[in-house]
This record gives structure tokens, C-alpha cells and sequence, in this order.
């Protein structure tokens, strides 16, 4: 059984492969699925600017485009490139993102590099969009 603190250990991990040369602020996620797997995920910026993909994307298209769909929790840290581990809540698009795929109990866990908080995706995105809505 995945720990929280092995997970953000993981996205700390992943955070280091961070491509964010336009705004400074690197991004690492782990997210983990039902069956114990783990997919890692940084953001990718771009000249063009909107073309940028949070980490947390990243990591759920990973693991969408490997076939899992049933995701249990996912481990967030960010900060300034070379700046230590800090406080990275999800922005709204990844909030939707996940949306698609989790249940109102997964759960996020983010980390001050010293304290952990944790939160569901329903604390996060309440009354939010999604295929049940359709
Ligand atoms: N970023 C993420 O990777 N995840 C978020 O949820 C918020 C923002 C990235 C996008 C961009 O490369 C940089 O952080 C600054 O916004």
C-alpha cells in the first residue's frame, strides 16, 4: 500500500523533468490507479504559451493512454524551478480534468514540503461537470 509521503516522494521525482522555461514554476505529479500503478507527469510549456500542459494532465493522459481509467489518489508539489517542494493546489482545468475519471472520493494530497494536506475531488470541484452530467 502506496504511502502519501511515497507518492509526493514520486511527484517530487517527477517535478525534476519539468520543462517550464517561460514561467519559472515546475510541477510534479503521481497519480495512483486502482490496480497499484503509478504514472508520473510534469508540465510542459511552450513557446506559444497555451499550448502548456500542467502536470497533473500529463499524468492522467499517461495513464489513460496506457488503459487505466480508475484512478485513487494523486500526489501534487510545485514551486519556483530550484526552489524546494511547496503548497501546488490542481487549477481548475485539471480539476475537470480528473473529474472525468475519478469519483468524488479521490483524493489529492499536496504538501508544503513539511506538512501534508489532503483533500477529495468534491472538496475541490463541488457540483462539477461531468459525464453524469450529460
Ligand atoms: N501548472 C501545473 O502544472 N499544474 C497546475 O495545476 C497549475 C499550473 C503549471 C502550468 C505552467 O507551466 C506553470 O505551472 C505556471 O502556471
Amino acid at each position: 500500500m502506496m504511502t502519501d509521503k511515497e507518492l509526493l516522494a514520486l511527484a517530487s521525482d517527477a517535478r525534476k523533468a519539468s520543462y517550464c522555461p517561460y514561467s519559472g514554476y515546475s510541477v510534479g505529479a503521481a497519480l495512483l490507479c486502482s490496480d497499484g500503478s503509478v504514472y508520473k507527469g510534469c508540465n510542459i510549456e511552450n513557446a506559444s504559451f497555451t499550448p502548456t500542459v500542467c502536470a497533473e494532465r500529463t499524468a492522467v493522459f499517461k495513464a489513460v493512454s496506457e488503459g487505466r481509467r480508475n484512478f485513487v489518489k494523486i500526489a501534487i508539489v510545485g514551486g519556483r524551478k530550484d526552489a524546494p517542494d511547496g503548497w501546488a493546489p490542481p487549477c481548475g482545468v485539471c480539476r475537470q480534468v480528473l473529474n472525468e475519471f475519478c469519483s468524488s472520493d479521490f483524493t489529492v494530497v499536496l504538501t508544503d514540503g513539511e506538512n501534508l494536506r489532503s483533500y477529495t475531488l468534491a472538496e475541490l470541484l463541488p457540483f462539477g461537470f461531468g459525464p453524469q452530467s450529460l
